[in-house]
């Protein structure tokens, strides 16, 4: 195994506080979201809070960035399974993961030299290098969580959820519209490769919702769109303080409110089994649906209308 680990060296196996030892099963997740609007930071204290439940997980970056995990390793940067293929030809999948916080194993796919060849292609070939070695099975793993990307642009992105590989998909989003957006063609994608085994949708993290009118509007998303939010995350100070530092705030602050908010998240995944199908909004539902709510602020902000439960 490439690295080392930095973090506390938490237990390997799954006990719960009776002692019992819950039954092995992989759970493989996928995370997508509009660029910028909090992923990597939202997956990595994802998986540093469900690592410190005890569970083995692998955080697998499949942006051509390579940034997703490292606030895993103390703000360094992992060579990519690309990266490595470039160089030698031939990669033995350990030599591209890395053990981050707590043990979590790290990989990123990488991407194309830039302005060269296909993004989604360092996807196909990262997975399926980590396929044919079996790699899940012999670091026996709970969870691999694939941290995305913005938007389902092209078949190779959409690999985690059309090849069967993720059985799970969370989408990041705040209630800003272009976020919205991008979670609605999500949808999508998800709905055209349901009925061929493709993954379903987990719900939505909204991320950086803090005020009433936000939720409302991310509430009203999901109901439209028959989905859930599965967590609500604010905006937090503590998350910029841990990133600058190089880490998550699970590790860097563990007694905040944030890592509360993140380890109830956490909690929420582990809950989490039954994915849906979503329905998205057609072009015209959505622009419908943005109008209505661009009225309605208005409407509060020039006092026409009290906010009902303060939405803003
Ligand atoms: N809840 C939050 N509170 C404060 N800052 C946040 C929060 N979530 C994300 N951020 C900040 O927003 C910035 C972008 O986050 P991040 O890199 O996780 O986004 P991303 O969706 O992975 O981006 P990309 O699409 O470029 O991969 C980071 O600097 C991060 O610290
Ligand atoms: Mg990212």
């Amino acid at each position: 195994m490439a690295g080392k680990s930095n973090g506390k060296g938490g237990a390997k196996s799954v006990s719960k506080g009776n002692g019992t030892k819950k039954p092995k099963k992989l759970k493989q997740i996928a995370i997508y979201g509009k660029g910028g609007i909090g992923k990597s930071t939202t997956t990595s204290n994802l998986s540093a809070a469900l690592s410190d439940l005890g569970y083995k997980v692998m955080q697998f970056g499949c942006d051509p960035k390579a940034d997703s995990t490292n606030t895993l390793r103390d703000g360094t940067y992992i060579p990519t399974i690309l990266d490595l293929l470039r160089e030698k030809g031939r990669v033995e999948a350990q030599e591209a993961i890395f053990e981050g916080y707590n043990g979590i194993y790290c990989v990123e796919a990488g991407g194309p030299s830039p302005g060269v060849g296909c993004a989604g292609r360092g996807i196909i070939t990262a997975v399926q290098l980590l396929k044919q070695q079996n790699i899940y099975e012999e670091l026996d793993l709970d969870y691999v969580i694939y941290d995305v990307l913005g938007d389902v642009v092209c078949g190779g992105f959409a690999v985690p959820i059309r090849e069967g590989i993720a059985q799970h998909v969370f989408t990041v989003s705040s209630s800003d519209f272009m976020a919205i957006y991008a979670a609605n063609n999500l949808f999508k994608g998800i709905q055209k490769y349901s009925n061929s085994g493709g993954a379903l949708l987990g719900g939505v993290i909204a991320n950086s919702v803090s005020s009433g009118y936000q939720k409302a509007i991310i509430d009203d998303f999901v109901a439209q769109t028959q989905t859930q939010v599965l967590q609500y995350v604010p905006r937090s100070i503590t998350v910029t303080q841990s990133e600058l530092g190089g880490k998550t705030t699970i590790e860097a602050a563990p007694n905040s409110e944030q890592a509360k908010v993140y380890r109830e998240l956490a909690k929420r995944v582990e809950a989490h089994d039954v994915s849906v199908t979503p329905k998205p909004l057609d072009p015209k539902e959505l622009r419908d649906w943005a109008t209505k709510w661009s009225d309605q602020i208005l409407a509060i902000e020039q006092g026409e209308v009290r906010s009902p439960g303060a939405l803003i």
